[in-house]
């Protein structure tokens, strides 16, 4: 059995800083920011939480689904900030839900989060252990970002993603990639009690080099030419980086979903989210062919090639 996303669901907070915001504490401006990273706002969460929006993400998604929290058998919630080490993210969704009858747990792998938890959806699925599956991405990398470092804090921004997944014999899941390389992950870090620290040119040369590596091994595994894929969903990091792989790709950049120019890069939360809004503008027809691909700290990289 394949997992098949049936239901989607996003939370933005409705505060924002834009670049112009960030330029009255940190020497840096909208010109360069726009060209270096396409980013024009980001989100930022002032009363909500990660908790509290993956429960606004998860509920939106549940009603896309036309479930009911008990019909959920896991929920896998993947974040870089949870509001506290324990409980996990994922029991307090479950909590607030009512989704009694759910197994659940947190997935840590950063902005590559989202393609992993779909991979471990998918391998429970797979063994037919869980049906429905309720798949989280929600972060406030704006508690952790050093808001004096104009190399990094221009990045990152707030939100939630949620996607509902469940078995389906014709469409769904068609090949899955992930990878890691633990060596090289100074490169991106962030300390249980500090701040993101980041080699900026570093993460970009990793970046334009795994990402089109990476989509064309699920592309081969599933055997899709380039052209059989409608959509590119790739993590939202910069504009930069998915107009490389476009290039590298050599494949037509309007096939390349964005939305990173409002709400910057969100980690785990920024392929669900860029799947909600592409979902509730009718851009995702039955049948089309999406791939989604998620990078970063760990380092981890990986792809996921879908039929919707
Ligand atoms: N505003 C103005 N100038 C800035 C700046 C800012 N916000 N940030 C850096 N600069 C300056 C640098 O100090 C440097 O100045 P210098 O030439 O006088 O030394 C110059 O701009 C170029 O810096 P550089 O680091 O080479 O810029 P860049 O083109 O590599 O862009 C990033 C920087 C961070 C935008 C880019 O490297 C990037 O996006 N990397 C990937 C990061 C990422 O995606 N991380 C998350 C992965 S999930």
């Amino acid at each position: 059995m394949r997992g098949r996303i049936c239901g989607t669901g996003s939370y933005i907070p409705e505060h924002y800083y834009d670049n112009n915001d960030l330029a009255k504490f940190v020497e840096t401006n909208d010109e360069w920011i726009r060209e270096r990273t396409g980013i024009v706002r980001r989100h930022i969460a002032e009363e909500d939480t990660t908790v509290s929006m993956a429960i606004k993400a998860a509920k939106n998604a549940l009603t896309d689904a036309k479930l009911n929290a008990d019909d959920l058998d896991l929920i896998l919630v993947s974040t870089i900030t949870p509001n506290t080490v324990i409980p996990s993210t994922a029991c307090e969704v479950q909590k607030e839900l009512g989704a009694v009858n759910a197994t659940c747990f947190d997935i840590s792998a950063a902005c590559s989060g989202f393609v992993y938890a779909y991979n471990t959806a998918q391998a429970y699925i797979a063994a037919g252990m869980y049906q429905n599956i309720l798949v989280i991405g929600s972060e406030t990398l704006s508690g952790i970002v050093n808001w004096k470092d104009r190399g990094s804090c221009i990045l990152f921004g707030d939100g939630a993603g949620a996607v509902v997944i469940a078995p389906d014999d014709k469409y769904g899941i068609e090949a899955l990639s992930l990878h890691n390389d633990g060596n090289a992950g100074d490169a991106l870090s962030c300390s249980t009690s500090g701040h993101i620290a980041m080699n900026g040119q570093e993460v970009f040369r990793f970046a334009v080099r795994r990402v089109p590596e990476v989509i064309e091994e699920v592309l081969g595994k599933c055997g899709w030419s380039k052209e059989d894929a409608d959509l590119y969903v790739l993590h939202q990091a910069n504009i930069r980086i998915i107009q490389s792989a476009a290039r590298r790709l050599d494949i037509d950049i309007d096939r390349f979903a964005v939305n990173l120019d409002e709400y910057g890069n969100t980690s785990a939360a920024s392929i669900p989210l860029l799947l909600a809004q592409l979902d509730d503008e009718g851009r995702l027809e039955q049948g089309k062919r999406i791939v989604c691909s998620g990078f970063g700290a760990g380092l981890s990289w990986g792809a996921a090639a879908l039929t919707w």
